[in-house]
């Protein structure tokens, strides 16, 4: 139970106890995202009226721009007194930090009479209108609980990321998207504006960017990736793509300003960059068009190119954070490049690792020297961090482990809770993913914070952050879905006290605001039809196998581990995905192990399930031989089984490869062949015997 539950759970015993007629009363608990951090509840209600005001002591300009941004919301009626201060009405006040300390925390008191809302900043201001605004369209759109509610964030940085370039949205979507941030509190859109998809950003210098790199010549982002990965120019009748203009981008800064999130722009390097290398393929280490993803490091047009870019790009984005990408190199042209291994030997590099963080190294100094800060992805550790660069920890929670103990700031965004292009619910009720399971819940469950760090270093801990890779996102519909509610969770634990987060009380709210966000227009999962995970996986299993020796003759790979090597005998069935460290996984590899069960037992059965999920390489094996043995050295085959599965089939496969029969054996071994397309994985949870 948490704390909050237990207050609710001593205050209704109170009430019973002196036996008041309110007791009826509970307080019901607030129906909001993020929940604030401190909420005393009183009786009674608020109501709007017709004759309800704000009183302000805000700036003529603030005013109107809050006024501009309620039009059309469940405040959008009240309007702002010409006194300061007044009873029956809506009070907003710039209190001193003494009052509110935290830049964007905010004190709101709800009384019968009337609200008070007091912050030391605009932001806090702003965020408690959120609070008014999610308690008026989650209840009957007047009325408003007496509550005295003290709140603010658990961390500074709370953001969404959007890939613009897989799939092209436009500025109104993308505003919508930010609308919708806000009212959930938060405060950062991490805009990946240049991937190897398409360029998505007007350069003034280079406008070949947006009338070539900014379209495919390709329905199918699929179909570009396997076709050559290739470009056209904008009036060629096949072209699929966009861009926005400099004119757009400031307005949709701006927009956000008005919401108070930071757009951070990404501009992707070294990798990731087919666009550029199709439009300047003097760029890249073969001088053609595209060979690999990554810019030539030894190049000093490189440099040049990526400065000019950079130079237009500070000019439209206020932020403190420039995003360089940083992530999935190749690395493979850099390593027989003349250039590049000129550059490794001028400058002492000794690894292609180190050439990456020459690069990175240089780009953050030029944007140091604009008044400006480097954030990337956890490669940019890779080859040696700079003292001032930000890492964004995306595989997995290390790179911002190693950030922190180094003294750096870092973003969690471990793709085990924080992409948002995984399946949210089971595969096969939900549009092809690009692989992966995140349910809400699991979303919900993230500790950004790993009990590893210590005060000092946990404080380096800057934020959270959820990631829209729209690879499978061809439409903005799709990408709401994908969205919502799942960034819901990360917003929560981006604001609220990890020891206030309860998953009962945060779905309840989560299926209201999603019934909300659909009547705003959003397109959002129906949380309320959620399926749930694979139904073997929700109990354990009981079998002869169970916490037996098993030896592998061939090794899991590390990544996949699951729990090591009692993964096949723990009793715990994977869900819907290989990734939940259920499932154990071999690469390039075929299974082979052998089973003790310490004595000669008679046996019925032995099988185990494999999954497929062609996008990530997931194949079931090619065959499956089964054997046992009485004393550990004479095998007698029991069962070969062989796969009837295509690999070519898009949606995701299960299939169990077992024997039934009659037998006695103390050992038992399970072989299953690799279906040998190189980079492949097998993946399987249990080996259950019966
Ligand atoms: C990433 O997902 N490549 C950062």
């Amino acid at each position: 139970m948490t704390k909050r539950n237990l207050f609710h759970s001593a205050l209704f015993a109170l009430l019973l106890l002196v036996g008041a007629s309110s007791c009826s009363q509970q307080p019901k608990e607030l129906d909001i995202i993020p929940m604030p951090r401190s909420v005393e509840y009183h009786r009674g209600t608020f109501t709007l009226s017709p004759e309800t005001k704000f009183y302000a002591s805000l700036s003529p300009e603030s005013k109107q721009a809050l006024a501009r941004y309620l039009e059309g919301t469940a405040l959008g009626q009240v309007a702002f007194a010409d006194e300061a201060t007044g009873n029956d009405g809506i009070e907003l006040t710039l209190c001193d930090t003494a009052t509110v300390p935290e830049a964007e925390g905010y004190r709101l008191e709800i009384g019968k009479k009337g609200i008070h809302l007091s912050a030391s900043t605009e932001t806090g201001i702003f965020y408690g209108i959120q609070t008014l605004l999610q308690l008026l369209n989650n209840g009957d759109g007047k009325s408003l609980p007496a509550v005295t509610i003290a709140d603010s964030p658990r961390f500074p940085y709370r953001g969404m990321h959007l890939d613009v370039s897989r799939h092209f949205y436009n500025k109104e979507f993308v505003k919508k998207q930010l609308d919708a941030m806000a009212y959930f509190k938060m405060n950062r859109l991490h805009w990946h504006l240049t991937d190897g998809a398409g360029w998505r950003i007007e350069i003034k210098k280079y406008p070949r960017l947006t009338s070539f790199a900014a379209w495919r010549p390709f329905e199918k982002l699929n179909d570009w990736w396997t076709g050559g990965r290739t470009f056209c120019d904008q009036d060629d009748p096949r072209a699929v793509g966009g861009y926005y203009t400099q004119d757009d981008i400031r307005e949709v800064v701006a927009y956000a300003a008005e919401r108070h999130i930071t757009v951070i722009p990404e501009i992707e390097m070294p990798g990731h960059s087919e666009e550029v290398l199709a439009t300047y393929p003097e760029l890249s280490c073969s001088g053609k068009p595209y060979v690999d993803a990554d810019y030539c490091i030894g190049n000093e047009k490189t440099f040049e190119f990526l400065e000019n870019v950079l130079l237009e790009v500070m000019d439209l984005f206020p932020s403190e954070y420039i995003h360089i990408g940083g992530d999935e190199a190749s690395k493979n042209g850099w390593r027989n490049c003349p250039r590049c291994k000129k550059r490794m030997a001028d400058e002492h590099l000794a690894s292609v690792e180190e050439l990456q963080s020459y690069m990175i190294h240089r780009i953050e100094r030029f944007l140091n020297d604009h008044g400006r800060k480097l954030i990337g992805w956890d490669e940019i550790i890779e080859g040696g961090l700079t003292p001032t660069a930000t890492v964004m920890s995306w595989r997995g929670e290390e790179g911002a482990i190693h950030a922190v103990k180094a003294g750096n700031a870092a973003i969690m965004t471990p793709g085990k809770y924080c992409y948002l292009d995984a399946y949210q619910d089971a595969p096969n009720t939900q549009p092809l993913a690009i692989g992966g399971y995140l349910t809400l819940e699991k979303a919900y469950s993230f500790e950004p914070v790993p009990d590893s760090l210590s005060t000092e270093e946990a404080a380096l801990i800057k934020g959270v952050q959820g990631n829209v890779w729209t690879e499978y996102m061809p439409t903005p519909e799709h990408t709401e879905y994908m969205i919502y509610p799942r960034i819901l969770a990360l917003a929560e634990v981006g604001w609220t006290p990890a020891e206030l987060k309860d998953w009962s009380s945060f779905h309840t709210r989560a299926l209201h605001a999603v019934n909300h966000l659909r009547s705003r227009g959003y397109n959002p999962f129906p949380l309320d039809k959620e399926v749930g995970d694979k139904p073997e996986s929700l109990q354990p299993v009981e079998h002869l196998a169970l916490h037996k020796s098993v030896t592998y003759a061939t090794p899991y790979s590390k990544q996949y581990a699951a729990q090591g090597d009692q993964t096949l005998v723990d009793g715990v069935r994977g869900g819907w995905m290989y990734n939940d460290d259920r499932w154990q996984g071999f690469l390039n590899s075929d299974l082979d192990v052998t089973i003790d069960l310490g004595s000669e037992t008679a046996i019925q059965e032995v099988s185990a399930e494999f999954l497929q999920l062609k996008g990530p390489y997931v194949w079931l094996p090619k065959q499956v031989t089964i054997s046992a043995s009485t004393d550990g050295k004479e095998y007698k085959p029991l069962a070969t089984v062989d796969n009837d599965i295509s690999p070519d089939i898009d949606t995701l496969q299960f299939k169990t490869f077992g024997w039934k029969g009659n037998t006695q054996a103390r050992y038992v071994r399970y072989q299953a062949q690799s279906n040998g397309i190189a980079g492949g994985w097998l993946f399987t949870d249990e080996i259950i015997i019966r």
